[in-house]
């Protein structure tokens, strides 16, 4: 339940970049007829910039800043019938990952390291992978994340060898079922 006394039936995913967040979220709102709330596109309307130049001009802790306070202002605006698909750090403060299990049923789409390399080698929007060595980075950060995805996580879904179709329809199921408990 939310503050105003109904159910609360959002669909939240999380996971590293590259493990498809927007494109299941965009399915899910094809399927299910909900809202979609990307927080990264909201962080840029707020900024008037793309991610790229907010991580430039004010850092990554800016940057954390400015999504932790598009995670906050939206539960704060009760959502309901909502899918979020948020940014692969989203999860890293402690605050976010407990206003995420607030907001609803909670998804980590996950990849293993080579994967998502090989999905995101060729995006340049994304700062954290601009290095010399971007498959190290990327094992590097998604050793450290997988304890804060798998802490936030209601349910996992491992991405490769299935399309969007199949996913979204785990995630229905699963969430369908998980609401469906919370009202008895
Ligand atoms: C980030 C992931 C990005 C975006 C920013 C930082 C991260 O979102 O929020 O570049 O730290 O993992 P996607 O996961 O949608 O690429």
């Amino acid at each position: 339940m939310n503050q105003t006394g109904t159910e609360v039936q959002n669909i939240i995913l999380i996971g590293f970049m590259g493990c498809g967040k927007s494109t299941i979220g965009r399915e899910l709102k094809r399927v299910l007829g909900f809202a979609l709330v990307d927080t990264d596109a909201e962080i840029e309307a707020r900024a008037g910039c793309k991610i790229t130049e907010i991580f430039a001009k004010l850092g990554e802790v800016g940057f954390r800043d400015l999504e932790a306070t598009v995670l906050a202002d939206l539960l704060e605006k009760h959502p309901s019938s909502t899918v979020i698909s948020t940014g692969g750090g989203a999860i890293l403060r402690e605050e976010n990952r407990e206003i995420l299990r607030k907001l609803g049923y909670v998804v980590w789409l996950r990849a293993n390291p080579e994967t998502i390399y090989q999905r995101t080698k060729k995006n340049r929007e994304r700062p954290i992978l601009q290095t010399d060595n971007p498959r190290a980075v990327i094992a590097d950060l998604l050793e450290k994340r997988t304890p804060l995805y798998r802490e936030c996580a209601h349910l996992v879904i491992d991405v490769a060898g299935l399309n969007r179709t199949e996913i979204a329809a785990g995630i229905l199921e699963s969430a369908h079922y998980y609401f469906s408990q919370q009202q008895s």
